[in-house]
C-alpha cells in the first residue's frame, strides 16, 4: 500500500551509497546518547564520535546497519521472513551490552537522518510509515533478549 511506496521511494532516493546517511544517523545517535559510544570497543576505542568515524570496524558496522535496513525495505511484503535473522541480531546486541530501550533513540536518529536527507519529501505520513517498519524490526530484535 501507500506506506510501502513511501518507504521504498524514499530509501531509493537516498542513493546507492547509504554509508554517508548512516554516518549522519550514528552521529545523531551519539549526540542523543553519548554513553552508547562506549559499546563500540574496537582496536581503536571509540572515545568520541570522531574516533568512531575514523575506525574501519565502526564504519563497517554503519555499513551493516544500512544493509539490515535495506533488507527490511526489500522485504516489506514478507518482513516475517527476517524474524530469525533479527532475533539472532538482537541476541548479539544483548551480548555487546545494548539495552532494548536504546532502540527508541536509534529510531529518533534514523528519523533525523531521513529528515536531513529528504528535506521537503519528509512528511508526516512518511515519518509514520518508517516508524511502523522500524517498530517491527525492533520488536523482532527485542525477542532475542533473554533475562
Ligand atoms: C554488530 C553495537 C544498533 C546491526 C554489532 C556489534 C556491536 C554493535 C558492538 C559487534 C561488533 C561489530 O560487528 O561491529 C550496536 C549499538 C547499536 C547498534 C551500540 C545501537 C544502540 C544496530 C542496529 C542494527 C545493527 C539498529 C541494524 C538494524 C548490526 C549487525 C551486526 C552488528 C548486522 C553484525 C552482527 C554479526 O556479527 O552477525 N553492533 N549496534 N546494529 N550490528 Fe549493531
Amino acid at each position: 500500500g501507500k506506506d510501502k511506496e513511501l518507504i521504498r521511494g524514499s530509501w531509493e532516493s537516498l542513493g546507492k551509497n547509504k554509508v554517508p546517511h548512516g554516518v549522519v544517523m550514528f552521529s545523531r545517535l551519539f549526540e542523543l546518547d553519548p554513553t552508547l559510544l562506549s559499546l563500540f570497543q574496537y582496536s581503536t576505542n571509540c572515545g568520541s564520535t570522531q574516533d568512531c568515524l575514523s575506525s574501519p570496524e565502526f564504519m563497517e558496522h554503519v555499513t551493516k546497519v544500512m544493509l539490515v535496513i535495506d533488507a527490511a525495505v526489500s522485504h516489506l511484503d514478507d518482513l516475517h521472513s527476517l524474524e530469525d535473522f533479527l532475533l539472532n541480531l538482537g541476541r548479539k546486541h544483548q551480548a555487546v551490552g545494548v539495552n532494548t530501550q536504546s532502540f527508541a533513540v536509534v529510531g529518533e536518529a534514523l528519523l533525523y537522518m531521513l529528515q536531513c536527507s529528504l528535506g521537503q519529501a519528509y512528511t508526516a505520513p512518511l515519518r509514520q510509515a518508517w516508524l511502523n517498519m522500524y517498530s517491527i524490526v525492533v520488536a523482532a530484535m527485542s525477542r532475542g533478549w533473554t533475562k
